[in-house]
């Protein structure tokens, strides 16, 4: 038996070193839970679980979302394995996954399988402790705001070409209204921004958008970010209700291939 967690900045971020073996089992599993909460993205290098590894380590942690062959979702660009390689390009930008539904992913498990040459890497953002940094003024200021999340905005900061199927394909996701600043029922706080949110309720538009963008890049300066750069095997865990990713763009044909798990959301925006 072997599990070692170590920090990977101050701010955001543990490398767990353990063996399959060891983080397959009820304890070790729950401890994982609580160390992704409290350090919003777990990363294990060379793990090189197989898909129904990782498909047991999250049931161990949560609820699996069905999705793709047995819960786990092959990411790619390849329009060989994927139709919808369009609406993947939006990860290129800062977002949190889910925005357009009231209770968002909790969180997902990647393994790395096969890499891009160039770009490729993922970036995280921890914006619970990006909340808790904010001068006083800032935080007086945005509570109580609140923002308009839309999938057609995102995919068109994306620069994903509007063609008729694909504006009526993300017309099917209706805006979604959210808190700016999210209390959790832990009583954490975290900030719902990235590349979907359109704009501030109420607020003159221009305005809103300078707010959300100053929101943006105070989250995602360097000291609340981890960038992962992958190595074939790797695992990353990342706690989707408090942390922002963006992967970094990489060819469409390059093969880069990444198996993910989603464990369902626990908590609704509030
Ligand atoms: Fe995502």
């Amino acid at each position: 038996m072997m599990f070692d967690a170590l920090p990977l900045k101050d701010g955001i971020g543990a490398e767990i070193r353990t063996d399959a073996e060891t983080l397959l089992t009820t304890d070790i599993a729950a401890k994982v839970r609580r160390l992704l909460i409290e350090r919003g993205v777990l990363v294990f290098r060379k793990l090189a679980l197989t898909d129904e590894q990782q498909v047991t380590l999250a049931n161990l942690m949560g609820s699996l979302r069905q999705e793709g062959e047995k819960g786990i979702y092959k990411i790619t660009l390849d329009k060989n394995a994927n139709e919808r390689r369009d609406y993947l390009k939006g990860s290129f930008l800062w977002h949190i996954d889910g925005t357009h539904d009231d209770v968002p992913p909790f969180a997902s498990l990647l393994t790395g399988i096969t890499l891009s040459q160039t770009g490729g890497q993922t970036e995280f953002a921890n914006s619970y402790g990006a909340f808790e940094e904010l001068p006083q003024q800032m935080k007086d200021r945005i509570s109580g705001l609140r923002v308009v999340h839309s999938v057609e905005v995102s995919m068109r900061r994306a620069d994903i070409e509007p063609t008729e199927a694909n504006i009526s394909f993300w017309r099917r996701f209706p805006d979604k209204t959210h808190n700016l600043v999210w209390t959790h029922t832990s009583g954490r706080k975290s900030l719902v921004i990235g590349c979907h949110a359109s704009h501030i309720d109420g607020m003159e538009k221009a305005a809103g958008e300078k707010l959300l963008q100053e929101l943006l890049e105070w989250t995602t300066q360097s000291r609340f970010v981890y960038r992962h750069e992958w190595t074939p095997g790797d695992l990353v865990i990342w706690d989707n209700t408090g942390v922002l990713h963006r992967v970094e763009p990489y060819p469409l044909d390059c093969g880069r291939m990444m198996h993910r798990t989603t464990l369902l959301g626990e908590e609704a925006f509030a």
